[in-house]
């Protein structure tokens, strides 16, 4: 495929569709939304309004690098600050499935939609791409319509449009046009991150509390393995407990579950068989997170286990 040719035509189009107005997008860090807001930003400039919406679920430190990484580029990105409606949204609940429901309903329906009125945007930019599509139609991902999780009904609302550039193009293609785009290596070579976050990693209630101690250990465990060449790798809190014994005292602690993974396309994965000094070195760093007095390393492949735990 000729990448820079399927720049200059998306640019081309972008332009084309939405000619005097302005476009919407919602810029995660992942490479998919990365690449698409340099291509909306070369296509519309300032007539872009990108939001990072910070939903109390990122890894340290997380939205200030991605909005600095994108102003540094000169690509404005506003930074909304909702954490309080996320944490408000998942608060006492357990079950996985209401979980991620929870998180999207709070994004599209209320924080997304909120955005998309406010700045009168009729253009509605997304990084959809062809896995996302093919997966939806194979039945593994839900991923709706855009405005149907807005909560926009097109034919009452008339005037929305949806422009999804990347859709055909596999993680291949992204991360080639990525690295055309002059995207660094950290994005368009960095390990797989789902979309519902932290609270993908957090079995039982997500507090501030527990997305402490999940992002403290998640920050050990990247740091740790970064120089490992594996797939994937990551850090679960459980909802269990353990007895365990510092400075002489009993205390029922927190367990966390390191979780690493070969894998080309994640429908499958084997797990990596790390060395032992490296599994000790991040046990003791994780073990010194207060409240936490336990780590474990997952054997189980995928299947029958899946690579993440909510
Ligand atoms: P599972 O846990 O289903 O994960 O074995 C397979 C791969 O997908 C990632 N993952 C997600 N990615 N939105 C995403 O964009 C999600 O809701 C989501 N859930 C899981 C996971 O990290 C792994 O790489």
């Amino acid at each position: 495929m000729d990448y820079q040719r399927f720049i200059d035509e998306q640019v081309g189009e972008i332009k084309k569709e939405v000619g005097e107005g302005t476009a919407i997008n919602a810029l995660s860090g992942g490479v998919d939304s990365s690449v698409l807001t340099v291509l909306a930003h070369r296509a519309i400039g300032e007539r872009l309004k990108t939001y990072f919406v910070d939903n109390a679920l990122m890894r340290e430190g997380e939205p200030q690098a991605v909005v600095k990484r994108f102003t540094d580029m000169g690509i404005p990105v506003r930074l909304v600050d909702s954490r309080r409606e996320f944490l408000g949204a998942l608060k006492g609940i357990t079950d996985p499935e209401e979980k991620r429901h929870a998180i999207t309903d709070t994004f599209y329906k209320n924080v997304f939609a909120r955005l998309v009125r406010e700045t009168g945007a009729k253009v509605l930019l997304h990084g959809t791409i062809l896995t996302d599509i093919e997966e939806t139609v194979a039945g593994i991902k839900r991923q709706h319509n855009i405005l149907e999780q807005l909560g926009i009904d097109p034919e009452r609302e008339y005037g929305y449009r949806v422009l999804e550039p990347l859709k055909t193009l596999r993680k291949d293609g992204v991360r080639e046009v990525a690295k055309r785009l002059g995207l660094s290596e950290e994005v368009w070579n960095r390990i797989p991150f789902p979309g519902p976050a932290l609270a993908a990693r957090i079995v039982g209630e997500v507090t501030e509390e527990r997305l402490n101690i999940v992002r403290r250990a998640t920050a050990i465990v990247e740091n740790g393995l970064a120089d490992s060449g594996a797939f994937q790798y990551l850090a679960v809190l459980l909802s269990d407990r353990a007895t365990g014994i510092r400075n002489n005292r009993r205390e029922f602690g927190n367990i966390i579950v390191l979780r690493c993974i070969e894998s080309t396309d994640a429908r499958t994965a084997t797990v990596t068989e790390l060395p032992w000094s490296k599994l000790h070195h991040i046990c003791q760093a994780v073990v010194d997170i207060p409240g936490v007095n336990r780590c474990l390393y997952d054997l189980t492949p995928k299947p029958p286990a899946t690579v993440e735990y909510v």
